[in-house]
Parts: C-alpha cells; sequence; structure tokens
C-alpha cells in the first residue's frame, strides 16, 4: 500500500522545509520515547516542533496504512454503508481523516479533536493538498479529549493511536463518550502489540456491554477467545518513500506496520463464519488458517483433497474473511486434513 500521491506530495513539502539531520534526529528521539512508552506527564510523546515533523515522517505512513486496513474491513462488512459525518479523535496531523476520505470519499462533514496546536496547524497544512473539499475544509477543534468536549453526533468516529496516551482513570468516561458521538460505526485503533490488544480487548467489553455490534476484525459479538498469552493483531505493509528511508535511516523500501482494532457499530453487520488472524501456512499439499469463528480461535487446514476450497484458500490473508463453507467440513475430533480439522 502506498499513501496517497497529494499527502504524500504534502508531507514531501513540509519535511523540505527541515534540514534531514535534524529530522533524523528527532526521529530517533521519537521512536525511542515510544519504545519504552515515556510520554512527558500532561504533553504526551509530542515534545516539541520537531517531534510533530518526526512523526510526519516516521509514523504516519504507516498509521495512514494500519486505518487503511481497518476500515476496508469495515467497509466490507458493511458494503451498503455510507458515513456522510466523520469525527477523527486525537487527530494528529488528520491520519485518519485521509485514510477514511480515501475509502469513503463520500463524506461531507469532518470534524478534528487534538490537543497539541502545532499538530492542527501541521495537519491543515496537509489537508490543503487533498483534492476533496470536505478534507480541505475539515473543522479543527483543540481540545483535550480526556476531559469534557462537545461535538454533535457523526455517522463514523475514529480514534487511532491515541488510546495508549490517555490517563488510565479517563479511558472509560472517553469510551463512553466516544460511544454517545457515534451514530453509525465506532473504530478504535492501537499498536499491535500484547499491552495495545489488552487495550482494544478491554474496550470491546465495555462497548459490547451498552450493545454495540462487532464489526471488525470480531465474527461475532461474543466474548473474546484469544487466550491470555496470545494476541490479536494485523499487519500492513507500507512503502517507504525516499524521505521516509532518510528519517529513519532504513534500508528497506516497505516496513510492515502491526495494529490492533475493532470497529463496533449501532447496527450489524453483514454474517460472516470467521476471520483469518495470522498470516496463512502455505505447505506442499495444505494450507494451514488461523481463524476466529464465534466462540473460538480454530486451526483449519485446508488440502488438495477439496480443490475448490484449497484454490480460494490460496487467495486468502491475513484479516481476511473465511467464505461460505470454508468451516463447515472441520472435523469434531481434528483427524481429518481433507476439510478443516483441529478445534483451537
Ligand atoms: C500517536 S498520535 C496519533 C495521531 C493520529 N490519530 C494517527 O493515527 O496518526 C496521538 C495523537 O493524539 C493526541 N492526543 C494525545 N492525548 C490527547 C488528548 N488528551 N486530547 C487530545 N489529543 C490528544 C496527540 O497530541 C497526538 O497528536
Amino acid at each position: 500500500m502506498e499513501i496517497p500521491q497529494q499527502l504524500r506530495s504534502a508531507l514531501d513539502a513540509e519535511l523540505a522545509s527541515v534540514p534531514s539531520k535534524k529530522i533524523a534526529l528527532a526521529v530517533a528521539g521519537l521512536s525511542g520515547r515510544y519504545r519504552i512508552g515515556t510520554s512527558c506527564i500532561g504533553r504526551g510523546y509530542l515534545q516539541s516542533r520537531e517531534d510533530i515533523i518526526a512523526y510526519m515522517a516516521y509514523r504516519l505512513p504507516a498509521t495512514y496504512a494500519a486505518t487503511h486496513a481497518a476500515l476496508e474491513q469495515v467497509r466490507d462488512r458493511l458494503p451498503d454503508w455510507k458515513p456522510q459525518s466523520l469525527l477523527d479523535v486525537g487527530a494528529g496531523p488528520g491520519t485518519a481523516m485521509w485514510a477514511a476520505a480515501t475509502i469513503w470519499p463520500e463524506l461531507k462533514r469532518i470534524t478534528l479533536l487534538e490537543r497539541e496546536e502545532d499538530m492542527i496547524a501541521a495537519g491543515k497544512r496537509l489537508a490543503a493538498y487533498s483534492p476533496l473539499a470536505p478534507v480541505r475544509e475539515a473543522n479543527w477543534l483543540r481540545a483535550d479529549v480526556a476531559g469534557a468536549w462537545e461535538t454533535s453526533p457523526c455517522d463514523l468516529v475514529i480514534m487511532s493511536y491515541v488510546l495508549g496516551e490517555l490517563p488510565q482513570d479517563r479511558v472509560a468516561p472517553l469510551l463512553h463518550r466516544l460511544w454517545e458521538a457515534t451514530g453509525g460505526t465506532l473504530v478504535i485503533i492501537e499498536p499491535g502489540t500484547v499491552a495495545g490488544f489488552h487495550r482494544i480487548k478491554q474496550a470491546r467489553e465495555q462497548m459490547l456491554e451498552k450493545g454495540a455490534k462487532s464489526i471488525a476484525p470480531c465474527p461475532h459479538d461474543g466474548a473474546c477467545p484469544m487466550t491470555d498469552n496470545d494476541w490479536c493483531h494485523f499487519a500492513q505493509r507500507v512503502q517507504r518513500s525516499r524521505m521516509h528511508r532518510q528519517a529513519k535511516a532504513a534500508e528497506l523500501s516497505y516496513e510492515d506496520e502491526k495494529f490492533s482494532f475493532l470497529a463496533l457499530s449501532r447496527t450489524p453487520g453483514a454474517a460472516i463464519e470467521g476471520r483469518v488472524i495470522r498470516h496463512p501456512q502455505v505447505r506442499p499439499g495444505h494450507i494451514r488458517l488461523e481463524v476466529c469463528t464465534p466462540g473460538r480461535v480454530t486451526t483449519s487446514v485446508l488440502t488438495r483433497k477439496n480443490r475448490e476450497m484449497y484454490r480460494i484458500a490460496r487467495d486468502l490473508r491475513w484479516g481476511s474473511v473465511v467464505p461460505p463453507g470454508a468451516m463447515s467440513e472441520r472435523s469434531p475430533n481434528g483427524s481429518e486434513p481433507g476439510g478443516c480439522p483441529t478445534g483451537g
């Protein structure tokens, strides 16, 4: 995946004004703080204008890719849903807005909440490059989302890579507030780490109690079947531009962003049998899939004996919906690798 051309041009222009050595230094400082999880109390991880430049150079392409991938799962589950309004909470430079506007270009009204004034200014400069008027004319509001804030309800509410930066005692009230502000679907994205998934799992439990319906990645509204020593996450590959490589002093032309997320709606999505939650393991003669299904995580082995299913399984990816019938040959004792054995 690549970030949109206009966003790339906007980033290039933004970063051109700062010497590349300065950017690389700021990136090293910011990535170190993210790695060890230390934010400056009350000010978060972004402590200076250089940090904001560093965020755009080093994190924006990856968080864009993760958000885009999560929203694709939402669109697949709600194919007829066309949100008109978006609320981006803890918007940073407007990353989630760019991703949402790519998936749903019919968005008409966009509001972004962000605490850092310099981040808002940077986000507005980036948005000026968008071909979409609602993105260029979006309403940026300076707000501490951990406190009290007001907006009218929006069809789509996204909070990406923010939950882990909030004081623990503000999380539950904020989730409550987000759901109040959600007319259709709420999407929360976190890093694909054990800690990130743990936050997502807790948020899911809280929201299901309010009657929210799981849209993605979960194929059901039951308890999460993931065991304590495991975590549900996905990965999205994003191409690195030259500027991006320089900023990170990286050799590879791409990176894989790991993320955990949840999308919850006021109405149920199209029913699905399961979702692939690991890279499919393609071995000579069979494909092994780890699938989240209502009630449990199941390992399915599809062999060439079932040609049609085997052909379908070859196209499945980490995050794919399992097509109807793919789970129906599951053997109760897990001993027949002709279909989908080994319950988890
Ligand atoms: C890791 S960045 C994520 C930005 C963007 N959502 C993305 O996915 O790229 C976290 C953002 O949340 C903002 N933030 C953190 N705590 C906040 C708060 N209490 N109120 C408003 N914004 C906050 C930070 O200033 C920063 O811009």
